[in-house]
């Protein structure tokens, strides 16, 4: 099995990096979740909002978002940010595409982002991920590294 080689994100990775984000999470989004309860909302897809939520921040700066190339392809994408005063990283939206899935991207994803963060001197890490079996494997990766659980938390929704 060939590792993952990570790099910082670059524009022409975008397409790659939208791609991955509509397959990976295909029925585990809350936007998508949200079109599944009430249908499509005011005619914005859930993959324009989940591509807009993740990719919203970074316009011109991709010095937080790595991407994982993977016998010669962009596989997965991983994005942190940091709260200096507390002196914590924060592991931000990272997949995987589906069809790469089990060959150790996503664990090199994070190991570098972890990484990142000893690097900056920083003493915690936070990441936030679903309960649900769809969030498995993401639990999984992140526990294998040290996370454990610091609080669980419901979403609800309702129509108005
Ligand atoms: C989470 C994700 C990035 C992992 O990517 P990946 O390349 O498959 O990860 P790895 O191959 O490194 O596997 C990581 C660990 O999870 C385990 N795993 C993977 N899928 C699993 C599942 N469905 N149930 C339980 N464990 C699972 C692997 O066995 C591995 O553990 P191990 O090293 O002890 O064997 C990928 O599944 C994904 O993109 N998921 C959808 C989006 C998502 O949930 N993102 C993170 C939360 S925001």
């Amino acid at each position: 099995m060939s590792k993952a080689n990570i790099r910082i994100a670059n524009q022409a990775d975008l397409a790659a990096i939208k791609d991955i984000i509509v397959a990976a999470w295909d029925g585990r989004s809350e936007d998508h979740l949200m079109e599944k309860k009430y249908g499509v909302i005011e005619n914005v897809p859930w993959q324009q909002r989940m591509i807009a939520s993740v990719l919203g921040g970074i316009a011109e700066d991709f010095s937080n978002i790595f991407v994982a190339e993977f016998n010669g392809r962009v596989a997965g994408f991983a994005m942190y940010s940091v709260d200096d005063k507390n002196k914590t990283g924060i592991v931000g939206y990272n997949a995987v595409h589906p069809d790469m899935w089990g060959q150790g991207i996503g664990s090199v994803q994070i190991e570098n982002i972890l990484g990142i963060f000893r690097q900056k001197g920083l003493k915690y890490a936070k990441v936030m991920t679903g309960l649900d079996e769809l969030h498995a494997g993401a639990r999984r990766t992140y526990e294998k590294f040290g996370f454990t659980p610091l609080a669980t938390y419901v979403a609800y929704s309702m129509n108005l």
